[in-house]
């Protein structure tokens, strides 16, 4: 493993920078599911990544955001309570406290030399995976008879921003070129929580990262007989197009940029306003604000504002960016635009980070057809989780959505279920 001698040591690091580690105060987290083995294939290539190693790292951190048996994505609109999609959700596990105690505050500190280097799990427990884990081994699938080589891996460098690896618990950065804002520092802060959790639990491990947009390893230019194989590319949003594999945006850990905290605070949050307004009592229109000029479907939605002459039961606003970054972005605090029964998501430049704070507002998401998913979206069902909203004829298809909406409230039918998202 010659490339971990350029590698500048990582480590405690970024835990003992800035603000960084004070989030990590009163965190109690819940237990990693068991992963299940990649099958054991592989063994081509001299300097095989194992499919494997990925593939329990990428489940692993998409378990850490399903909350294991916490994450219930399910509201009874007709009870306005959580109901959980099967009975394996129901099962809460004994909450496990993670050794790590971030409370005292203290920014400088180090972490403690007894800080342990296992995590014993209880093994009698095994919960069941949501079902949006499948899609790690569709998105590994491309290696799955091949294993990864270290040319695979080179080749991903070509748009990465950053390699990194982990041995025997500890990460190595190799850091390629800036990202856009602290996207690479906060999803590097996303995998050092992982190994503070899971002391001992992760296995060596490297990956190529790209903090953009869009996805860039399009599948048209590696098949044929020819073609080179994929390189593993990890980064936020995917498409049916391309074979980057998708991985937990970096707003999960924070975005001090926007002033966004971090999923789990921000969930707090937004339970405490879901529970101020409840469903019936918010205004009856479709809300959405954003910035339109990243996109042309965006500018098409605006078109279905309302006006003196139509009212399409949209209520759309533009974000001003200067303007709120002058406020202190009281006004895009997201827990307090949970006014509507009804939420818009509709994708940007790429698949939009608003979508899971959309989703867990408890309002009815009308999902703008979308083409980018992340690393849950693909498990997200129409009529349960969202309502879709046509793309070529938005202004009629959300009038439709909202008519039907608040015509069918007071009906035991109206049972749609609307994702919310637990700790
Ligand atoms: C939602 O609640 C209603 C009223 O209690 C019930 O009849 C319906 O079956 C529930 N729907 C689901 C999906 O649990
Ligand atoms: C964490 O540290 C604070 C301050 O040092 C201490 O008061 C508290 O009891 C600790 N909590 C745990 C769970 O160890
Ligand atoms: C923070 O912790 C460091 C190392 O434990 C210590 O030297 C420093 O005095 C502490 N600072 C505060 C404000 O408690
Ligand atoms: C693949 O490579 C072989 C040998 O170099 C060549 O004969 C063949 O035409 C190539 N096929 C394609 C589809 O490029
Ligand atoms: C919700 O609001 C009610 C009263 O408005 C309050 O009693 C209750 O504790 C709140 N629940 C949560 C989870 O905040
Ligand atoms: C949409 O209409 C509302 C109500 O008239 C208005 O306040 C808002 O500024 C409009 N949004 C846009 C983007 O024009």
């Amino acid at each position: 493993m010659t490339v971990i001698q350029n590698m500048q040591r990582f480590s405690t690091a970024i835990l003992q920078r800035s603000q960084l580690g004070r989030d990590f105060s009163g965190l109690r987290i819940f237990r990693l599911p068991l992963m299940k083995k990649a099958p054991a294939a592989c063994s081509i290539t001299i300097y095989t990544f194992f499919l494997f190693f990925i593939l329990f790292v990428a489940a692993a951190f998409i378990s850490f955001f399903c909350f294991s048996s916490r994450f219930i994505f399910l509201v009874n609109n007709s009870e306005r309570k959580a109901v959980p999609i099967s009975e394996n959700h129901r099962k809460t596990p004994r909450p496990i406290v993670v050794p790590l105690n971030c409370s005292a505050r203290n920014l400088t500190q180090t972490c403690p030399g007894n800080y342990p280097t296992t995590f014993d799990t209880d093994l009698a427990w095994k919960p069941v995976c949501p079902d949006y884990f499948r899609w790690i081994h569709e998105d590994l699938k491309p290696w799955k008879t091949t294993g990864i080589s270290r040319d695979m891996v080179e080749r991903a460098k070509r748009s990465a921003h950053f390699r990194l690896v982990i041995v025997k618990g500890k990460v190595y950065i190799e850091k390629y070129k800036k990202s856009i804002q602290t996207r690479d520092v906060f999803t590097i802060w996303g995998i050092l929580q992982l190994l503070r959790r899971y002391p001992g639990k992760l296995l060596d491990l490297e990956l190529t990262f790209d903090c953009n947009d869009r996805p860039v390893i399009r599948s048209g230019d590696h098949r044929g007989p020819n073609s080179t194989s994929p390189p593993p590319l990890f980064r936020y949003c995917g498409d049916r197009w391309t074979l980057d594999v998708v991985f937990p945006d970096w707003s999960f850990w924070g975005w001090p940029e926007i002033n966004m905290k971090p999923w789990g605070n921000l969930l707090k949050d937004l339970k405490e306003g879901n529970n101020r307004t409840k469903w019936m009592e918010r205004e009856p229109y479709a809300y959405w604000k954003g910035n339109p000029l990243v996109a042309e479907t965006r500018r098409d939605l605006l078109t279905c504002n309302v006006s003196d002459v139509q009212d399409w039961n949209a209520r759309l606003f533009v974000q001003d960016w200067m303007l709120e970054s002058q406020q202190g972005y009281k006004q895009s605090d997201v827990s307090n635009q949970c006014t509507h029964r009804y939420k818009i998501y509709i994708e940007g430049w790429a698949w939009s980070v608003s979508e899971k704070y959309i989703l867990a507002c408890d309002s009815v998401t009308l999902m703008v057809k979308p083409r980018y998913y992340d690393f849950f979206m693909r498990s997200l069902q129409p009529v349960h989780h969202y309502w879709p909203i046509k793309d070529n004829d938005k202004c009629r298809s959300i009038k439709f959505a909202v008519d039907w909406g608040n015509s069918h409230k007071q009906k035991a039918k109206f049972t749609w279920l609307m994702p919310l998202i637990y700790f």
